[in-house]
């Protein structure tokens, strides 16, 4: 069976002191999970304290992007390297808003899969629709098209390491998520994508869904055979709501 995953994206927020308040007081309520795999992604600033903080415990912790390349030339930017040196244990990669606001091809998302992987980080790959496409039956081809391209020239042994997140644009920050049973389908669907490329470890990927993802609704989402776990935005800036996501997980395992 697939362990699940709840990781938060805190995108850009709070401060170094913010977060380090933020894990204590979360550390404190999930200390007893085992059955959740539990992860925390910061921003870059506030990655090394996190870790610190929490070592030895049962949270991981991931960042949120990085460049490809392992170091040189390009101001203003971390590699996997950087981050395998202070033992991050994922990176988010090809998030929505790296795609709009920075503009992350594919091709971009397919060179930082490498190259977290070359340094063991495990990436948390995100696809997903946007409403126009939604409403032009484009759903399944677009995240056909993106899991092929993200995932091109790696081998199984590497897509086993592989998480994926399920993010309908239209879904993030908006209050609004998809129904669980359509998360659902489309999570079905990446699965066979991955399947017709990697049928021997395409049953180990784990595939999360993200957008408006709350404790009132977590259940429901989490209860559905295809959804491996969540990546939480808005809920996970908040200590108390966040491990009510993962503690509800917990008991349906
Ligand atoms: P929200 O949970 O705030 O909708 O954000 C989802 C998301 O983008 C996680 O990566």
């Amino acid at each position: 069976m697939r362990k699940p995953f709840i990781a938060g994206n805190w995108k850009m927020n709070k401060s170094v002191t913010e977060a380090k308040e933020l894990v204590s007081s979360l550390q404190k309520k999930v200390k007893d999970v085992e059955n959740v795999e539990i992860g925390v992604c910061p921003t870059a600033l506030a990655l090394s304290e996190v870790k610190n903080l929490l070592a030895d415990t049962n949270i991981k912790v991931g960042a949120q992007n990085i460049y490809w390349e392992d170091s040189g030339a390009f101001t203003g930017e971390i590699s996997a390297e950087m981050l395998a040196d202070i033992n991050i244990d994922y990176i988010i990669i090809g998030h929505s808003e790296r795609r709009q606001y920075f503009n992350e091809s594919d091709q971009d998302v397919n060179r930082k899969v490498k190259s977290a992987l070359a340094h063991q980080i495990k990436p948390i790959i995100c696809v997903g629709e946007t409403l126009t496409e939604r409403k032009s039956q484009e759903t399944e081809n677009k995240v056909r098209f993106q899991v092929k391209a993200d995932l091109a020239g790696l081998t199984a042994d590497e897509v086993k390491k592989v998480v994926i997140a399920y993010e309908p644009i239209w879904a993030i920050g908006t209050g609004e998520s998809a129904t669980a049973e359509e998360a659902n389908r489309v999570i079905g669907i990446i699965r066979d994508v991955v399947r017709d490329e990697y049928p021997q470890v395409a049953d180990k990927v784990r595939i999360q869904y993200g957008g408006s993802v709350k404790p009132h609704n977590c259940i429901e989402i989490m209860k559905q055979p295809e959804i491996d776990g969540a990546l939480v935005g808005g809920a996970s800036l908040d200590a108390a709501s966040f491990a009510e996501i993962v503690l509800k997980t917990t008991e349906l395992y």
